[in-house]
């Protein structure tokens, strides 16, 4: 494997491929089995893998948040290794953001909704970077957790945006076994945190098992007291969206394929997850 600090490296490294397939991880490291299930299908589905490691300071709109990100740079490489990747990008932010230039997208509702009304600016960090290492590493597939549904969505507008030749795939939310959301961020929960996060899952899983026989207006007054009623735990959202563009679902007449979602705070650490509802349409 190769590791790669420079962009013009990871440009000489990629020049006179022709036609290699290549696939493209983007991770911000802290690997766990949610990112290796993606390292897993760019390895099956190209003949060159790409991944980085980038802990991008544009999208966190909280300097604490950045500040405590995990880091375990060297255990993260040797994740990479181990799954076959090719090469490794681990620029610093000196390196990516040198010249920076201004950006803003139009997402739509997408950037002020959800994540984005909880996170102003996120999704214009994350298109930021995201686009910058598609102009690098120009992959035929790139992949990405279904984990984070909105950045999910986000991602699919930049390529049309910008008519990218790049295939998005969305890949499942891999879990513990108890059912809690692979994350870096669970690192940072302790041991009745983490205990405690596991609500959220609870309270996706009896929504989704309730389905149509209630109105999505009771479902997520329900999860809304469920999560509520768990002390330690400060919900931010909770909605029923149409998967296409994640408006909210107002009744099940709309017969839209339909999506919970969910962030909280467990303590200091905060937590996404979400589910497909009405898996039969
Ligand atoms: P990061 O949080 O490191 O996630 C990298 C990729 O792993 C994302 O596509 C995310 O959705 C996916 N992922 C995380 N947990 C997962 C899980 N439990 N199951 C399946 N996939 C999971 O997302 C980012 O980094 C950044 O925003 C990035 C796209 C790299 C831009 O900086």
């Amino acid at each position: 494997m190769k590791i790669i600090k420079f962009k013009k490296e990871l440009e000489e490294a990629l020049q006179g491929q022709g036609d290699t397939k290549k696939g493209f991880v983007p991770t911000m490291g802290a690997l766990h089995k949610g990112h290796i299930s993606l390292l897993n299908l760019a390895r099956a589905n190209n003949q060159l893998v790409i991944s980085s490691l980038f802990v991008n300071p544009t999208q966190f709109n909280n300097p604490a948040d950045l500040e405590k990100y995990p880091r375990p740079l060297n255990q993260d490489l040797e994740i990479l290794r181990e799954h076959g990747v090719d090469i490794a990008f681990v620029p610093d932010t000196e390196e990516i953001y040198n010249h920076p230039e201004p950006w803003h997208m139009d997402l739509g509702e997408l950037d002020t909704i959800l994540e984005g009304r909880s996170r102003p600016g996120h999704f214009q960090g994350v298109t930021q970077i995201v686009k910058i290492l598609f102009d690098l590493v120009k992959p035929h597939n790139a992949y990405f957790g279904l984990k984070d549904y909105q950045q999910f969505l986000v991602i699919k507008k930049l390529v049309q945006h910008f008519h990218l030749p790049i295939e998005i795939i969305g890949c499942p939310i891999i879990r513990e076994p108890d059912g809690l959301a692979m994350s870096s961020r669970n690192l940072h929960l302790s041991e009745s945190e983490r205990k405690t996060s596991l609500i959220l899952y609870k309270a996706l899983t009896k929504i989704r098992d309730l389905g149509k026989s209630e109105s999505p207006e009771s479902l997520k007054a329900l999860a809304y007291s469920m999560i509520e009623s768990e002390p330690g735990v400060r919900i931010e959202y909770f909605d029923i969206a149409d998967r296409e563009n994640l408006q909210p679902i107002q009744s099940w007449s709309e017969d839209k394929k339909a999506l919970a979602l969910v962030a909280a705070k467990v303590g200091q650490t905060r937590l996404i997850d979400n589910m497909f509802l009405n898996q039969d349409t």
